[in-house]
């Protein structure tokens, strides 16, 4: 079963596993599949993070995150008077970092792919030389873009041959169609040198970006080890630093255990209380002691000690929201002293990948490569570009997650696999910048205190709180007016989430072993098996 955010590239990940391909190739035939049929976030020009857990049980974390350029530096998006250039960080030529998606596809599949690459790139090419139907949203997308995509290219891309996109035109994209040829023919080399880096330094030079082919050359991604927790009956398996996902997911489900959340119900006044609370303190410490632990100590151990995740409850009380000016982050025990996408597969032989990639924001940075056919991603806005301010997804940080040359940027995605009794037992993650954690946190929560099916988890409503700024976002739904108030009572502010929290793609393993997809029905997100 394959789960991703377009019918189109679940087609292309199932068709992978009928010709017997494993869960690794059709995560790499998804991942160049929705770089076409998906370039909000889909990429080849951006990056992401994969948990692997093989039908032996072992675990693997690939980090394909993007890494600042060699040129980048700590106030590189601050003028002279040390103030934040507004956007720099966020759209155009310079919010880009040095794309890992080619990379890190390359790597999965020659560890553990077993069909030959070139299949597993040729559907992407094909939807991207023949062109395909646009959905509604995807429509809509383009044409709210389209100002950004005129002011922040140098060239016109293919988004621009129509001034008004509706829904079942064709988007044809040629010029990614040769680049990804490039790529199923050459591997690496046909993304990081010759002709593709050419074609992206070049865009670099016409935009004033700082990416060299010096930077595409030194890419590399990184096998690291899972982060991973006994919650209950649960083994936590997730992603460990640059990403916080991983060890913020688990210190609010270890958080959460110590309370009778099912016996309080879904999304009652106790049980959403005791959770915004939780996540209100794990997003303290996230703010202080998370960032590329290739760069900074980043206390893993001691974020992980259960003892710690339970003295961060300290001052909690279940009458009265704390104040966020009261909350700081905690000083976790020595030693050690740091537009998104998910999609979920397990196929036949019971493998199972977990893979959240992203642009950052929708689009990224909005540059298509002239020539090249692929958006840049704007990862920098993911740095703490200056301490306590917020990027754009109001996230605060500090020396953890400053710009430094080829560090990577603090992250969020959370890609996490379940195992219950030693045994498969979900594949699940989320879009969502800051709100990725809560929103993975909540849908384990549903299945497993709240007995929803995968599906009904992942539609369920959804709320999240993240320290700063000090307000519970809510979806319509999510918490009803009867909590609303009884939060409002407690203290709370609470705020509408206008574009939805979060958009995930669940697999849970039924006790019969049949597999249940969970599709965000906040995208046009697909299951397609067998
Ligand atoms: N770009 C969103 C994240 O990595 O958290």
């Amino acid at each position: 079963m394959v789960v991703s955010a377009h019918p189109l590239a679940s087609a292309v990940g199932a068709e992978i596993l009928r010709r017997g391909g494993n869960a690794v190739d059709a995560a790499v035939a998804v991942q160049f599949a929705l770089a076409v049929v998906y370039p909000d976030a889909g990429n080849i020009g951006g990056g992401g993070f994969l948990i692997l857990r093989l039908k032996d049980g072992t675990t693997h974390a690939l980090d394909y995150r993007e890494k600042a350029p060699a040129a980048a530096h700590r106030d590189m998006y601050l003028n002279g008077q040390g103030e934040v250039i507004e956007d720099l960080s966020y759209k155009g030529h310079l919010a880009a970092g040095v794309p890992g998606t080619v990379d890190g596809m390359v790597q999965v599949h020659e560890k553990y792919g077993r069909l030959p690459w070139s299949e597993l790139v040729q559907p992407a090419v094909v939807l991207a030389a023949t062109g395909f139907p646009l959905t509604k949203k995807e429509a809509k997308k383009l044409n709210d873009q389209r100002q950004d995509f005129v002011q922040y290219n140098t060239q016109s891309p293919e988004f621009f041959f129509q001034d008004h996109w509706r829904e079942g035109d064709t988007l044809r994209l040629t010029d990614l169609a040769r680049t990804l040829e490039r790529i199923r023919d050459q591997g690496r080399a046909g993304f990081y040198e010759g002709r593709t880096a050419d074609l992206l330094s070049a865009e670099m030079k016409r935009g004033r970006g700082i990416i060299t082919k010096a930077d595409l050359a030194a890419y590399r991604s990184v096998w690291r080890t899972p982060v991973t927790g006994q919650v209950g009956p649960l083994r936590v398996i997730s992603m460990p630093p640059p990403s916080s996902g991983g060890i913020a997911l688990i210190q609010l489900l270890t958080i959460s255990e110590k309370y009778p959340l099912n016996a309080w119900g879904w999304n009652t006044v106790p049980s959403s209380h005791l959770m915004i609370e939780a996540e209100r303190r794990v997003y303290a410490d996230r703010a202080e002691h998370f960032g590329d632990a290739d760069f900074y100590e980043v206390p893993v151990k001691g974020l992980l000690d259960t003892a710690y995740i339970r003295s961060r409850m300290r001052g909690y009380s279940p009458t009265k929201a704390t104040s966020s000016q009261k909350v700081s982050s905690g000083t976790p025990p020595l030693p050690e002293g740091p537009h998104t996408t998910h999609y979920s597969i397990v196929d036949a032989q019971g493998n199972a990948i977990s893979v959240t990639t992203t642009l950052n924001s929708s689009f990224g940075n909005k540059v298509v490569v002239g020539g090249a056919g692929f958006l840049l991603n704007n990862e920098m806005d993911d740095f703490s570009i200056k301490p306590g301010f917020p990027n754009s997804y109001g996230l605060v940080g500090g020396e953890a997650n400053a710009i430094a040359p080829a560090k990577r940027m603090l992250s969020s995605m959370s890609p996490t696999i379940l195992e219950k009794n030693g045994q498969l037992f979900m594949v699940v993650g989320a879009m969502g910048g800051s709100t990725i954690i809560t929103t993975v946190y909540q849908i384990i929560q549903n299945v497993t205190k709240h007995g929803h099916t995968m599906q009904g988890a992942i539609s369920a409503g959804r709320f999240h709180h993240q320290w700063k700024p000090n307000w519970v976002l809510s979806e319509w739904g999510a918490l009803g007016f009867g909590t609303g108030l009884g939060l409002w009572l407690k203290g709370h502010k609470i705020a509408p989430a206008i574009h939805g929290i979060g958009r995930a793609a669940g697999i849970l393993v039924l006790p019969d072993g049949r597999l249940e997809g969970g599709a965000d029905p906040r995208g046009d997100d697909a299951a397609a098996g067998f």
